[in-house]
């Protein structure tokens, strides 16, 4: 982080959480406490809290919660850096200048706007001439091409590396911008785009993070992109999303395809809540990005992709992050670019009309690649769609869907329940020897109890420290989070609340949040029962859990007729249960 962590700090005690975030949304007092709707997600009655006393932010109904930094990193979809330098003007703090600009970043954007008007002047050029008349067999109007703020770069070898020479950069950073390359000879540089279109990718701030750059023939690759760069990180970029999030947030509903052209092309025809991916499945950050103003995601696949299983995987982050998704899956042979000029409009927008649950996608996509005529084809399918069903975080929307796969297969849902039971749940949220808790409750109320009283009671934490180790929580997250309060322990100034939250991810803040949003009241004389309890009931939970899981093995390896495990495997648990005297 490049602002001084004693400037965050004074930052965020000037600054009143319950005023800044009044300024977005209107907060309504409740008690002790100013409640609202959500904007985090879609609610009708108010379960969204902002406490003055400990300032920060809760919402009971999706979890999302933190200081004052985070609500803006969230509501205004923005950096923590970015964050602590909206707040500091608001509360007139001066952040010295170079103390958040040495990262590079701020510079490769400039440049990257520089250069973006450097291409986008060739296309209008004398050479840029064959661009044009790409541009324009693609079907993309001029009034298009400039929203879209399309470029030509040249062919020579070194038209971008001479103009910015004569700017006066130096080459070690226009390589590090990822811009142009070092030559065999050292002391040679050339440039990375050449003779190909060039596409700005922008995002919601209007900040040029790099190009994407196609050329204009059958040279490979076809397309050409910016190497990873401080600003440019493949997986979080939605291309299009400087023109369309508005819309989106309107519609509370985006379409996602693949290609840069796609997009354009969808666009241009008034289709304006969509976005690329830009070749890749969907990554997480990206749906998280996008699970913040829609309802719904459609996604949108190429006629001759669906038979790919990797893109059908790509599906299951979705279902992880929980976005509600719809696909569509579009004759073969077509993709959206092509589809739009060649059938229209309103032939796309039935084809969209038509989506389906991403679930019954895949599923039916598997029948249709499998068939259901062998039992070995069913069987694939099961196993292939567990996978699916793996990743879904609520238990209900769980057990509809083996209803329904055990309904298309032709299997006894009971006897697909004991399959997928049998087999464990292997989400990949739940991956370590002892199995966490429920995924749809994040952690277990006393893990909650022992750390809001470490917080509130940093006194007590020399006890605990003693008493419980950070592995000996439950949920992972909470590991981490006791480990990084027992680092920071003593400095009591440091694990308040509202700056612990400064040093915490953001799926930590969100539980830390919630877990703070509690009052514990309590005498100073029942505070001492009140630990030691707690601290028995974690061991003892932790016990239960670890008994829990060796009987699940125990029985698997039952089932597997492997009785040398069976045995092992019971013996430690009659082990565990002696020593631990407690009853199961
Ligand atoms: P496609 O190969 O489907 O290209 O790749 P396209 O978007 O339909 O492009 P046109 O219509 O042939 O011009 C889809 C997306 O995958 C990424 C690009 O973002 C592209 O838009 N891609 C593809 C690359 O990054 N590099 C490549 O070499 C190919
Ligand atoms: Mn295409």
């Amino acid at each position: 982080m490049a602002i001084p962590e004693n400037i965050i700090n004074e930052i965020r005690e000037r600054a009143d959480i319950v005023e800044i975030i009044d300024s977005y949304i209107p907060l309504k007092k409740a008690g002790r406490s100013f409640k609202a709707l959500c904007p985090f997600h879609p609610e009708k009655t108010p379960s969204f809290y902002v406490s003055p006393q400990k300032q920060i932010f809760h919402c009971f109904g999706c979890g999302e919660g933190g200081n004052v930094f985070h609500f803006l990193m969230k509501y205004l979809n923005t950096s923590f850096v970015e964050a602590v330098k909206q707040v500091a003007e608001i509360v007139g703090v001066e952040i010295p200048e170079k103390e958040y600009r040495d990262s590079g970043t701020k510079k490769i954007l400039d440049l990257n706007k520089l250069v973006m008007e450097f291409y986008r002047k060739q296309l209008n050029s004398e050479k840029g001439k064959t661009c044009r008349e790409y541009l324009k067999s693609r079907g993309l109007t001029p009034d298009i091409v400039a929203q879209f703020r399309l470029g030509y770069a040249v062919s020579q070898w070194d038209a971008l590396v001479n103009f910015l020479k004569k700017k006066g950069y130096d080459y070690k950073f226009l390589i590090e911008a990822g811009l142009i390359l070092e030559g065999k000879d050292s002391g040679s540089y050339y440039d990375l785009f050449r003779d190909r279109l060039i596409f700005p990718i922008i995002d919601n701030k209007e900040k040029v993070l790099g190009f994407g750059a196609r050329t204009l023939g059958s040279a490979l690759p076809k397309y050409i992109n910016t190497p990873e760069t401080p600003v440019y990180k493949k997986g979080r970029i939605l291309f299009g999303i400087h023109l369309t999030l508005e819309e989106i947030k309107k519609q509370r509903s985006a379409i996602v395809v693949e290609g840069y052209l796609d997009m354009i092309s969808l666009y241009q025809v008034g289709i304006k809540n969509v976005v690329a991916s830009l070749g890749t499945a969907l990554t997480p950050e990206q749906v998280r990005f996008l699970k913040k103003y829609v309802d719904e995601a459609i996604i949108i696949f190429d006629g001759d992709q669906a038979g790919q299983m990797a893109s059908l995987r790509g599906l299951d982050i979705v279902l992880e992050e929980g976005l509600r998704a719809k696909a569509v899956a579009l004759p073969p042979e077509y993709d959206p670019d092509s589809f739009v000029h060649k059938k229209g409009r309103d032939e796309f927008l039935k084809l969209v009309e038509n989506r389906q649950d991403i679930f019954d996608y895949k599923l039916n996509t598997l029948l249709n690649i499998y068939g259901k005529d062998s039992l070995d084809a069913r069987i694939k399918v099961v196993e292939e769609m567990f996978l699916s069903i793996d990743k879904i975080p609520n238990y209900l929307v769980r057990s509809e869907c083996i209803k329904k796969l055990a309904d298309k297969v032709g299997f006894e849902e009971k006897m697909v329940w004991d399959q997928y039971n049998l087999r464990g749940r292997k989400s990949s949220r739940i991956n370590m020897a002892v199995p966490g808790p429920a995924v749809n409750k994040k952690y277990a109320p006393v893990e909650a109890t022992l750390i809001n009283l470490m917080i509130t009671r940093p006194q007590l934490i020399e006890e605990l420290k003693e008493l419980l180790s950070p592995q000996e929580f439950i949920t992972p997250e909470l590991q981490k989070l006791v480990e990084k309060i027992y680092t920071i322990y003593p400095d009591c100034e440091r694990l308040k609340v509202g700056n612990l939250l400064n040093f915490v991810s953001e799926d930590e803040a969100n539980i830390l949040a919630e877990i703070m949003s509690e009052d514990i009241e309590c005498s100073p004389e029942v505070l001492d029962n009140l630990l030691t309890d707690c601290v028995i009931r974690l061991k003892e939970l932790r016990i239960k859990k670890y008994c829990e899981f060796l009987m699940q093995e125990i029985k698997k390896a039952q089932t597997a007729c492997d009785n040398t495990k069976a045995d092992e495997l019971l013996r430690e648990l009659n082990d565990v249960v002696r020593k631990s005297k407690i009853n199961i």
